[in-house]
């Protein structure tokens, strides 16, 4: 009789090794049932000579991440022979700049479910489009992570991810059981397994539902911090005038969202007002956004500002605040570029 064989351990392949990449890398690694590999760019160097990524968390403590395999580029990890059961794409989600989804290409195989840990709206498109076949699932995650160091992550606060699968961005599939639906069980229970215990499943509308909201925040929040000349969060939330701008920006992309999902996002939801609130209080928060500009990064402006607004005005909806701070910021980015390649003449 055959002997049976040990169970495959689960191998996850995360390409985007930044705070987010090897936050949830890290507390998803459990050998032998589940091991993940990373693909590493400007850290590189740093997580091979100390052999690991070193966390600092407030979840979880202190401790090292030593990746299954450690790879340079997305086609060495091609090259080995085992396929990949996830692949996580945590980079920037910079359509304007790159397409991931290319770079992603050579590790994705017929069993591939690729996770998307990004921020913004119309992130999965591209994949969709390159891997029709494939699970995908989208994931957004309220994780208030940085690298402090090439190789040294810290974790701030909070461990929430929302995860649902995708098919077309609204659901039509919705209402009978898909594999999509299966494998986005599969993953948040490997994250429960490695202690992420609100590792979220939503059906498809309403991990949407919960994109839009986020974008709600972030669109409103990230642009004006760089267009106020680096006002934190609580500060804006706390002046009248900006705090006028704030909700009427949140008011903008909630009309959106319901014009583009067809219904209002769910009562569960916080509200515009109630986000403002709670924004008061949040004295140390310094949106992502102002953080990439500070430090001449480009910024997540496509997906944050130019794919809701253009999204909404396929449905006939016009987000005029949200349309100026898109201009200007794009306008002020290419100045800056510009400049840059100037002075290196
Ligand atoms: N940080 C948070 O707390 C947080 C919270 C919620 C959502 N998010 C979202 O999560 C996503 C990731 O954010 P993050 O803060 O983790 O960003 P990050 O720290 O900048 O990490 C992104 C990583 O992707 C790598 N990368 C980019 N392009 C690559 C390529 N072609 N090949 C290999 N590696 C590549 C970068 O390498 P290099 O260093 O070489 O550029 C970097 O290590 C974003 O969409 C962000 O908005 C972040």
């Amino acid at each position: 009789m055959a002997q049976a064989g040990a169970a495959k351990p689960v191998r996850i392949l995360v390409v985007g090794a930044g705070a987010v990449g090897c936050f949830y890398a890290a507390r998803l690694h459990n050998p032998p049932y589940t091991v993940v590999s990373l693909v590493a760019r400007s850290n590189y160097d740093a997580i091979s000579k100390r052999g690991s990524v070193h966390l600092k968390t407030r979840s979880f403590g202190e401790f090292d991440y030593a990746p299954a395999s450690l790879f340079r580029r997305v086609e060495d990890a091609a090259a080995v022979p085992d396929k990949w059961d996830y692949v996580i794409i945590a980079t920037k989600a910079l359509p304007d700049i790159s397409d991931d989804s290319a770079l992603v290409q050579p590790v994705v195989a017929p069993q591939t479910a690729l996770v998307l840990i990004q921020n913004g709206l119309g992130v999965e498109a591209p994949y969709r489009a390159r891997f029709p076949h494939n699970v995908i699932i989208s994931g957004v995650t309220v994780v208030s992570a940085e690298q402090t160091e090439p190789g040294v992550i810290v974790q701030n606060r909070w461990t929430r991810i929302s995860l649902g699968p995708y098919t077309d961005g609204i659901g039509s599939k919705e209402g009978r059981e898909t594999e999509g639906d299966a494998r986005t069980t599969a993953f948040a229970r490997l994250l429960g397994a490695g202690g992420i215990k609100d590792a979220e499943v939503h059906p498809e509308r309403m991990l949407q539902m919960v994109r839009w909201h986020k974008i709600a925040i972030n669109a409103a929040m990230n642009p004006s911090a760089v267009l106020s000349f680096g006002a934190g969060n609580a500060t804006m939330a706390q002046d009248p005038d900006a705090s006028a701008h704030l909700l009427a920006c949140m008011q903008e992309v909630f009309r959106g969202a319901e014009a583009v999902l067809g219904e209002p996002l769910s009562s569960k939801l916080a509200s515009a007002e109630r986000i403002l609130e709670s924004t008061k209080r949040n004295t140390d928060g310094r949106p992502s956004m102002l953080l990439d500009w500070e430090r001449g990064a480009p910024m997540e402006l496509e997906v944050i500002l130019g794919n809701p607004i253009r999204l909404a005005r396929a449905k006939g909806v016009e987000m005029a605040r949200l349309e100026s701070m898109y201009a200007l910021l794009k306008l002020a980015q290419r100045r800056r570029r510009e400049q840059e390649s100037r002075s290196r003449l």
